[in-house]
């Protein structure tokens, strides 16, 4: 299967993304046109690492780039100042200079949070994004968005410092665990449903095949990178349309402080929970067609994923308690609450005057369906 190369246009900042299977056996012969000098540090996490290290290390030397490499603990709560500053230290320590590159070896979290240590090591050296999970592959990998957690919140400290290379190994996805695959392809969902109407028709009929067919899972990371790659371009730093890839996040926000940002829900299941009902709040605001959510809801669930409150395990609070968690979401504008909703699938706009009632009696509904 040949490479598809989709480009980020951004003048000086421009980069590609490269999506194909083999690319990790491939990243010496791809980073090196890339390096002032033959070596580059690479920071993964403690579930990459023994699966897929070694074979990225082989690659890079087969081109005589000397590797160093830093091993994080796997998981969110990674994502935080300590392991952030044992990461700049550790670069420092390997004392990569500004003409060198960091490369970053993992899922979104490692994404996140190396681009960061990037863009402020030495005021900002260069990184590659070596993507290993469907969510960063579609997602966090592109678009130059960088950060950590605090005690305060998700991503509140960051930095946007765009990549200079993305490679997308789709072989990698094979050694996902089924739920983070489906969790990554709430994300896929979400550009069919806020901006490619045909390319959720095309979801709806070959979804379910994908965890189990190469060709169309490259298909589906691909017009999931143009879409994403095309938002960029025409709004780097989200003053208006990148905030259309916040679909179902308002919802899904809430829902994973309620969790606790726990196992109990994944961001993707929150992502596709909070797309179904953005859908349902859109037809209630008679925005979109009565046929739209009910479509939506179907698609999740032919792919056996988490689709409403009932689907999350353990107690939720209520409906006006997650409303006030929603309040505390860092895109909230002089004290209103943005939603991105739809007039049909494929058709999303920011909507900042939903009368708060409307959630709260939305929210209400689906907590019943729980009992
Ligand atoms: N993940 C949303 C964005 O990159 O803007």
């Amino acid at each position: 299967m040949a490479v598809d190369v989709v480009p980020v246009a951004l003048g000086a900042r421009s980069y590609e993304v490269r999506i194909g299977p083999g690319l990790i056996d491939r990243a010496g012969a791809e980073i090196a046109p890339l390096l002032k000098r033959r070596r580059a540090a690479v920071v993964t996490d403690a579930t990459v690492a023994p699966l897929h290290l070694a074979r990225l290390v082989a690659a890079l030397e087969a081109e005589g780039i000397a590797v160093a490499t830093l091993a994080l603990p796997a998981g969110e709560s990674t994502k935080g100042w300590e392991q952030f500053g044992r990461c700049v230290e550790w670069l420092l320590e390997q004392k990569v200079e500004r003409r060198d590159i960091v490369v970053a070896f993992g899922g979104g979290v490692i994404g996140d949070l190396v681009g960061f240590a990037a863009a402020v090591l030495r005021r900002g050296v260069r990184f590659v994004q070596i993507p290993t999970t469907l969510l960063a592959q579609v997602d966090s990998s592109v678009g130059g968005k960088t950060g950590i957690n605090t005690a305060q919140g998700k991503n509140l400290v960051g930095a946007f410092h765009q990549p200079s290379l993305v490679l997308a190994d789709i072989g990698v996805l094979e050694s996902l665990p089924a739920r983070d695959f489906l969790a990554g392809y709430g994300e896929v969902v979400k550009y069919g449903l806020l901006g490619d109407a045909a390319f959720f028709d095309w979801l709806e009929g070959n979804g379910p095949a994908l965890a189990g067919d190469a060709a169309k899972r490259q298909h589906a990371v691909r017009r999931s990178v143009e879409m994403k790659a095309g938002i960029v371009e025409r709004d780097e730093t989200e003053e208006g349309e990148r905030a259309l890839l916040n679909l179902g996040h308002t919802f899904c926000h809430a829902l994973e402080k309620a969790t606790g940002y726990s196992d109990r829900l994944l961001h993707g299941e929150g992502v596709a929970i909070g797309c179904a009902l953005a859908f349902e709040l859109s037809q209630r605001l008679g925005l979109c067609a009565q046929e739209a959510p009910g479509r939506v809801r179907a698609h999740l669930r032919a792919m056996g994923m988490k689709v409403d409150l009932a689907d999350i395990p353990g107690e939720l609070p209520g409906a006006e308690a997650l409303v006030a968690l929603m309040g505390q979401d860092k895109k909230v504008v002089d004290g209103k609450l943005r939603f991105i909703l739809a007039r049909g699938i494929g058709e999303a706009f920011v909507a900042d005057e939903v009368p708060p009632g409307m959630v709260t009696a939305l929210l209400d509904e689906a907590l019943a369906a729980r009992r």
